[in-house]
Parts: structure tokens; sequence; C-alpha cells
């Protein structure tokens, strides 16, 4: 099966529109919600400010829901790519986390576990365990809000509580992470950065994914020779 294609020896194709477009859309409306989420529960904003930025909330809401389902229903492989390096858990993945990556030893001088970071495929043992969380508070965050919404006069108090509770602590505790982690280590690789936010194509440069991702540039990168079609007068 052809993963991924290498038209030129300096880049290989990593994101594809559709994830581009979601992961773009997921984290632009994410941080919406997070701002007239935390006004609305945490402030002390006039009631009609509350009021304006709540309807904002739910419409943005909707934006975000939209926005999985479409990846979900128009790009399922896309999905069941992501998922599949996401669930694969081999020696090394688990070995990422006697050293986090190297990265308390580079970064603060911690000599913490062994010095060699064992090879990584697409997703380190890291970037696994935190992009399966980010999907499932992504996928329950919407349910909750939705039922919050719809169904709070159905549910009861004793179920209404503690879904709203998780609901707002939810997306605290995931912002923590992706603001804390997810973000400045994803800047440790510009290749990867621009390759998923820029507009146009999702590539990223050869040296990346072999210093990153040296099990996955071996073992799934397909390289394709394009050849230029024949003049044909
Ligand atoms: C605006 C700031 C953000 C930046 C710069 C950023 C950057 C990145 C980068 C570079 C990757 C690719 C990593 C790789 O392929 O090895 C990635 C993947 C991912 N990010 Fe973000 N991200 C941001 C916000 C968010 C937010 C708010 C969420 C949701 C909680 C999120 C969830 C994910 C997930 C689930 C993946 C893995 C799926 C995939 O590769 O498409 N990100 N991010």
């Amino acid at each position: 099966m052809k993963l991924n294609v290498c038209p030129t020896e300096e880049r290989i194709l990593r994101y594809h529109a559709s994830d581009k477009i979601f992961h773009g859309v997921n984290a632009i409306t994410w941080f919406i919600l997070l701002i007239t989420g935390a006004i609305v529960y945490f402030s002390n904003a006039p009631d009609a400010t509350k009021s304006g930025l709540m309807f904002a909330h739910i419409v943005v809401g909707l934006i975000f829901t939209i926005n999985i389902i479409s990846y979900l229903l128009m790009a399922p492989e896309r999905f069941a790519v992501t998922m599949k390096n996401l669930l694969e858990w081999d020696l090394n993945s688990i070995l990422w986390f006697r050293n986090l990556g190297g990265y308390p030893r580079r970064f603060f001088h911690i000599p913490f576990g062994p010095v060699e970071v064992p090879p990584q495929g697409r997703y380190n043992g890291g970037q696994k365990m935190s992009y399966l969380l980010f999907f499932f508070f992504i996928f329950t965050l919407c349910i909750t809000g939705w039922l919050l919404w719809v169904c709070a006069p159905l549910i009861g108090k004793g179920v209404f509580k503690p879904m709203f509770y998780f609901h707002v602590w939810g997306g605290v505790i995931i912002t923590v992470l992706v603001v804390c982690a997810h973000i400045p280590l994803a800047l440790l690789s510009w290749s990867h950065v621009t390759g998923l936010w820029r507009f146009g194509s999702g590539t990223i440069s050869v040296e990346a994914a072999q210093h990153h991702t040296p099990l996955w540039f071996e073992r799934d990168v397909v390289r394709v020779d394009i050849k230029e079609p024949k003049n044909q007068s």
C-alpha cells in the first residue's frame, strides 16, 4: 500500500488537505470555545455579555462539531491512518517514556533516563498518548456540550452537574497540555509546523522525517517517481 508519496528527493507528503483543514479549524475553534466558555464561567462580566458569549460558544461549538464529523465522513482513510499510528504501540514507543524523548536533559539539563532516544514511528510515545487524549476529549466535549445545551431539562441535576464539570475542566486540562507541551514541542520541528499549517502542500523535509520519525521513514514512506508525460506531437 502506498502511504506517502515522495515526488522529489527533498520532500515527503505527510499531511493531506483534510488533515490540515481538520487540525486548523479544530485548533482555532478550540481557543475561541475556551475563551468564550472561560469568560462565561469564571468571570464577573455583565449578564448581557455572558449571554452573547454563550451564543457565540454554541455557534462555534457547532463549527467544531461539524469539523470532526466532516473529517470522519469525508476523509475516513486519513482518520484511519492517524488512529492506526496512534494505537500501534511497539517497545520503542514505551521506551520513549524512559527519558521522555530526551527533552528534560536537552532543555533543563536534568539527567533523566538514558541519553539515547529509541527510534520512533510516525508519532513518538508521548505524541501517541497525548493525541489519543486530545481525540478522546474532542469527541467527549462535543457530546457533553450538546447534551448540556439540548438535554438539560431531561437529564436531571445528578447527571447534569458531573457532566458540566467534566466539560469545563476537561477543556481546561487539555488546553494546559496543548499550550504547555503540544505547541512548544511542535515548534521544535518547523518543517512539521509549516507542513501542517501553511496553505498549499502538506510536505515536510526528508531531513525532518529522518530525524524525528526514522521508523516511519524507513517502514512507510514510499518513493514514487513521477514521470513527465511524453510529448505527443
Ligand atoms: C495553534 C496551535 C497549534 C499548533 C502550532 C499545533 C501543531 C501541531 C503539529 C505541528 C502537529 C503535527 C505533529 C506531527 O505530525 O508529528 C499537530 C498534530 C496534532 N494536533 Fe496540534 N497544534 C496546535 C493546536 C492544537 C489543538 C488546540 C489541538 C486540540 C486539542 C490539537 C490537536 C492535535 C492532534 C490530535 C494532532 C495529531 C493528529 C494529526 O497529526 O493531524 N492541536 N499539531
